[in-house]
């Protein structure tokens, strides 16, 4: 299979594992556009200085501007996924799926065209190939609830520019948390919503079963991002049919870069991983749930 993302280029520098390493220190990228998408925004900035991420890493984001000082929230910045990332002679042209649901996001909903953004990343660990989680794989099967779906577009397109198939599978609670969907384009997609506006009413994790009740385990591997609850079923549904899985998980993230613990998680073989840097992505089997404290997405 060949190298992963689309930044082969660049991947000279990755880790093992595929990580694209970040660049020392903050840097200022340059907002060029803020689209609202249902009932998100997609944010798109440029990042001159940047290297190309790859799907599944994350960046800690603020404003330029208007973000803390004189004691208002929000004062650290926040972890966001990269849902697409493409190249050129300007740098990096890197896109956020974002959902307003306190100060973090409301100030970057705010954004307009020129203003800055602050960039550390790309951080974490990447999404695996799937012949690296299951030598037999056929293709992959993506699954994503809600703002969830955003790290599952750029490893759509990822595993598209290699020519391995994939099939996604999108949830929604209601109208008012969908959206994103222009970002997997050309993508053969299947929707469901807790409300019934879209697809089949009902969870995502319906048409998991389905599609892996259909399938050979032998040759199924699911990539997951979304809720805690819709992961543990995720991960509950691939250890009881023994499918490969990653998921993308969430947990409250200070620095992002390992160093203040406060993203610790428990390991199905005992002890801790720091999930900014041994995530976001994980194995399914090597934790023993997925349901993270202070992970807020419903
Ligand atoms: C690796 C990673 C990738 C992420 N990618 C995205 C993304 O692509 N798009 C996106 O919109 N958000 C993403 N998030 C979640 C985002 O970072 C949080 O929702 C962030 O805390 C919002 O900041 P805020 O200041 O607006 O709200 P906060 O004041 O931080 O919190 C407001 C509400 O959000 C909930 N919340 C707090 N922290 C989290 C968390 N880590 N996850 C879920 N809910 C939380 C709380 O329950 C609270 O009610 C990601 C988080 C991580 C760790
Ligand atoms: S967020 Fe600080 S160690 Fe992970």
């Amino acid at each position: 299979m060949p190298a992963r993302a689309d930044s082969e280029p660049r991947a000279a520098g990755r880790g093992e594992d595929g990580r694209v390493p970040a660049p020392f220190g903050r840097r200022r990228g340059e907002v060029i556009a803020n689209e609202p998408s249902g009932g998100y925004r997609i944010i798109t900035a440029l990042d001159p200085g940047g290297p190309l991420p790859a799907a599944g890493q994350f960046y800690m984001l603020a404003t330029e501007g208007g973000w803390g000082g004189d004691g208002e929230r929000p004062f650290l910045p926040r972890a966001f996924s990269v849902a697409e990332a493409t190249g050129g002679a300007e740098g990096a042209r890197l896109s956020f799926l974002l959902e307003d649901v306190g100060p973090g996001t409301a100030r970057l909903a705010t954004l307009t065209e020129g203003d800055g953004l602050l960039l550390t990343g790309p951080l974490g660990r990447p999404f695996s190939p799937p012949d690296e989680l299951n030598p037999d794989a056929a293709g992959a099967i993506l699954v994503g609830g809600g703002i969830g779906l955003a790290p599952l577009a750029l490893w759509r397109r990822t595993l598209a520019s290699h020519g391995i198939p994939e099939r996604s599978l999108l949830g929604f609670r209601d109208r008012e948390h969908a959206g994103g969907l222009e970002l997997f384009r050309c993508s053969e997609i299947r929707l469901a919503s807790e409300d019934g506006h879209v697809g089949h009413r009902g969870y995502v994790t319906d048409l998991l079963e389905r599609m892996l009740a259909g399938d050979s385990a032998r040759t199924a591997v699911v990539y997951a991002c979304g809720p805690p609850a819709m992961l543990e079923a995720v991960r509950a549904l691939c250890e009881l049919r023994e499918v490969a899985a990653e998921l993308a998980m969430e947990s409250p993230m200070a620095c992002g870069y390992g160093a203040c613990f406060g993203c610790a998680m428990p390991l199905r073989s005992g002890g801790y991983m720091r999930l900014c840097v041994d995530g976001p992505v994980v194995r399914a089997a090597d934790v023993e749930t997925a349901l993270v404290a202070g992970a807020g997405h419903r």
